[in-house]
């Protein structure tokens, strides 16, 4: 059976980028992104799905009155897909709950720190500010509460004595790549078990 991943993005998409790769490579088997929706009309994401023949789709926000009636549109959209598999990647909106209701456990997400420090935007400046020694990603699945749901991988790295914002979200970005892949290939293989809080990976 091949399960079919949409995945939602807001900007330069190399999250997706590493999960189409690791698809296209055979690293990730029995998977299809079966479409890319973006809520911003100029994200790169979009034009990295173009040219890997992947449907792109841009909901405009604009043209709807609230959020819930966004995440509507983009539940019709998911299912339309047959969506097995929902992956958010560095896509800016807060998703409602009826959306992670309809996805319980297949909605994933990554986030550039170890939760639970550092959530919200910003986290890798949050990090330098609060003058860490280490810091990392964390993918989880997505709940209602932002940045908070069943950590199913973290990957750490040293923040460096002249590390910036910039310099340190560039390194991190390596393992978040690396991280993303992994998470989907053992979520693709039936390899997660969720047991509240906690994810265990089957052997
Ligand atoms: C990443 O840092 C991710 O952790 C965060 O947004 C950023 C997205 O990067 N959620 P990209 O669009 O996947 O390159």
């Amino acid at each position: 059976m091949t399960v079919k991943i949409s995945v939602l993005v807001s900007g330069r998409g190399t999250n997706l980028q590493s999960v189409i790769d690791a698809i296209e490579c055979g690293e990730i088997q029995n998977a299809e992104i079966t479409c890319v929706v973006s809520d911003k009309e100029e994200a790169f994401a979009l034009k990295r799905a173009e040219k890997h023949g992947i449907t792109g789709i841009f909901v405009n926000p604009a043209e709807f009155s609230s959020r819930q009636e966004y995440d509507d549109k983009l539940l019709e959209i998911l299912k339309e897909k047959e969506t097995d598999l929902v992956l958010l990647a560095g896509y800016l909106r807060i998703i409602s709950a009826s959306l992670i209701d309809a996805y319980k456990n297949r909605i994933i997400n990554i986030h550039p720190s170890l939760l639970p420090s550092f959530k919200g935007l910003n986290a890798q400046k949050q990090a330098i500010d609060y003058g860490v020694k280490f810091t990392g990603c964390t993918v989880h699945f997505v709940e209602p509460d932002l940045d908070a749901g069943p950590i199913i991988m973290q990957k750490i790295i040293p923040v460096l004595e002249n590390d910036t914002a910039d310099t340190l979200a560039e390194r991190l970005l390596v393992e978040e790549n690396k991280a993303y892949r992994e998470v989907v290939k053992l979520f693709v293989d039936g390899k997660l078990e969720v047991d509240g809080r906690s994810v265990k990976i089957k052997k």
